[in-house]
């Protein structure tokens, strides 16, 4: 893992999406807070240096700004947006307040197709935009190598420095050949190879695990969601029976999700599984509970307490795995007025209590989502597995409103199987973030037959995201919807309605709870 970007995060809500278009050129990236010293950064040894986007103005008081050093380090820097502003800014140029934002699809005029970052691109590109500052004047030593409608230095270059900057953003969907761009700039000027596959990752933590537990005993929680199946897919392949999964079942998982489990890690893998149901200890203790914060501690503090004891009856391990991922262990830039810093997940439980005295392992910590799915695929998981929907902690206590009864866990869990089933049939199951059934408490009057039923109410709720934060409600077929809702109100016993979500996030949840 020699060869890497390092990008320099100034806090916009891109920063991940540079790092990972530059992973799926097969170059390792890493981000780093903007004032990252001088020396924590050289000492990387990147091949190149990206200066993120941000919310701010370079002239404004509180700006986020680098240690001018990167300028002198003779590394390619390649600045995006207010990245670009910077590089002008320190370098002589000239920063002014636009008098209008600029904002959404434009279109790229290359003037000068001998600029390194065009390499095999067409001269007119369309490109996305989202900036409000604008340079008026180029710092010395640079030229503008292409123009927008309303930029003259839409991209400006410095090739003898090999200094880069982009007026907008390449980085995301709305810049359709922004990939390229980025791809010339880590390939032509930073002159990086393709390393970065899931092959080599897997070679190069299979000894990192090695090496970090030795001959010592892990332990790891499976749930059955990708993050924690693919960490355990891999550490089994590097240490083996070293290696003990504790699988919970709580009560509140989907129809046969623990039979899944047990029969890929336990049957197909071969990994020590130490399975433990304790439904009627989480179900008695939910019993006459409404309210959701309640509801979720009390899920909370006995999953702890379940787990506790099963690391104790699965013999003395010295260290624990976790699937955390890389967003997870980015510093997050504290910029005002940046809402990716403010967007904060309320559900990251608080951690295991302290007397549980284990080392960390946590192999998947430099991986974006979508490639620890592609290790997955690497290590042999099935399908079902890596590219399954995510499904919260407390399980179907979120998809029910009310209190929680087996009766009620029974009816979700029937229609919920319905939902995944005609998903995955029609195709749109691996197309869409999350969906699912919610059993609501209320019950209304219909007919069957001949008889008047007064049954509950199933709401679907079928979402499209890119990471949970915001979601917006999938526009699925009628005929889809149609068949979902009168399988449901047919087969399974105790519902007679069925409705579908049409909210988006916000300002609704995902889940109702
Ligand atoms: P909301 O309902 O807040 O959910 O829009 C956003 C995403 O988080 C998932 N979620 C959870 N995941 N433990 C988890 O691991 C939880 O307690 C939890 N609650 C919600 C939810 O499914 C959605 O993907």
């Amino acid at each position: 893992m020699n060869e890497q970007i390092a990008i320099l995060d100034f806090g916009s809500q891109y920063t991940q999406v540079i790092a990972r278009r530059i992973r799926e050129c097969n170059v390792y990236s890493v981000i780093l807070p903007f004032d990252v010293s001088i020396e924590k950064l050289s000492a990387l040894k990147p091949s190149g240096i990206i200066l993120s986007g941000g919310p701010n103005s370079v002239y404004a008081e509180n700006a986020p700004l680098p240690d001018p050093a990167i300028f002198k380090l003779g590394i390619p820097i390649l600045g995006v947006c207010y990245g670009l502003q910077l590089m002008a800014h320190f370098l002589g140029g000239k920063v002014e307040p636009g008098t209008k934002r600029e904002y959404g699809k434009g279109t790229l005029s290359i003037i000068d197709s001998s600029c390194p970052l065009f390499k095999k691109l067409p001269s007119k590109l369309q490109i996305w935009n989202s900036h409000t500052d604008r340079l008026t004047k180029l710092p010395k030593g640079f030229k503008a190598v292409a123009v927008s409608d309303n930029s003259p230095y839409a991209a400006i270059e410095n090739r003898s420095r090999n200094f880069y900057g982009l007026q907008f953003h390449p980085e995301v969907v709305h810049t359709p050949r922004g990939k390229d761009l980025i791809a010339n700039f880590v390939h032509t000027i930073c002159g990086c190879g393709k390393n970065w596959t899931m092959r080599s990752y897997l070679d190069q933590a299979v000894e990192d695990i090695q090496r970090q537990v030795g001959s010592e005993r892990v332990v790891l929680g499976l749930s059955g969601g990708v993050d924690s199946s693919v960490a355990a897919a891999l550490l089994h392949k590097a240490i083996g029976d070293q290696l003990t999964c504790i699988f919970v079942n709580n009560g509140l998982l989907r129809a046969k999700e623990a039979d899944v489990v047990r029969e890929v890690f336990g049957r197909h893998f071969q990994m020590r599984l130490h399975y433990e149901d304790t439904t009627d200890l989480f179900l008695t203790r939910l019993k006459g509970i409404t309210d959701p914060e309640r509801k979720r501690k009390i899920i909370g503090k006995t999953f702890i307490e379940v787990f506790q004891t099963a690391t104790k009856s699965v013999g003395k391990a010295r260290f624990l795995a976790q699937g955390t991922l890389y967003p997870d262990v980015i510093e997050s830039v504290p910029i005002a007025g940046n809402p990716a810093a403010m967007i904060k997940s309320h559900h990251n439980v608080g951690g295991l209590p302290k007397n549980m005295k284990f080392e960390l392992v946590e192999p998947l910590k430099c991986l974006f989502k979508d490639e620890v799915r592609q290790l997955g695929l690497e290590l042999g998981l099935p399908k079902e597995i890596v590219f399954r929907q995510p499904f919260p902690g407390p399980g179907l206590a979120v998809r029910i409103l009310g209190e929680v009864t087996p009766r009620r866990c029974e009816i979700l869990r029937n229609s919920d199987s319905i939902v995944v089933e005609e998903m995955k049939k029609s195709g749109w199951y691996y197309k869409t973030w999350q969906s699912f059934a919610v059993l609501l408490p209320v019950r209304s009057v219909g007919v069957m037959g001949d008889e008047r039923t007064y049954d509950y109410t199933i709401a679907l709720r079928v979402v499209e995201s890119q990471d949970g934060m915001t979601a917006d409600w999938v526009k699925l077929p009628y005929e889809l919807l149609e068949v979902i809702s009168s399988r449901i109100c047919n087969e399974v016993k105790g519902v007679n309605r069925v409705c579908f979500d049409i909210s988006s996030k916000p300002p609704a949840t995902i889940e109702w709870e």
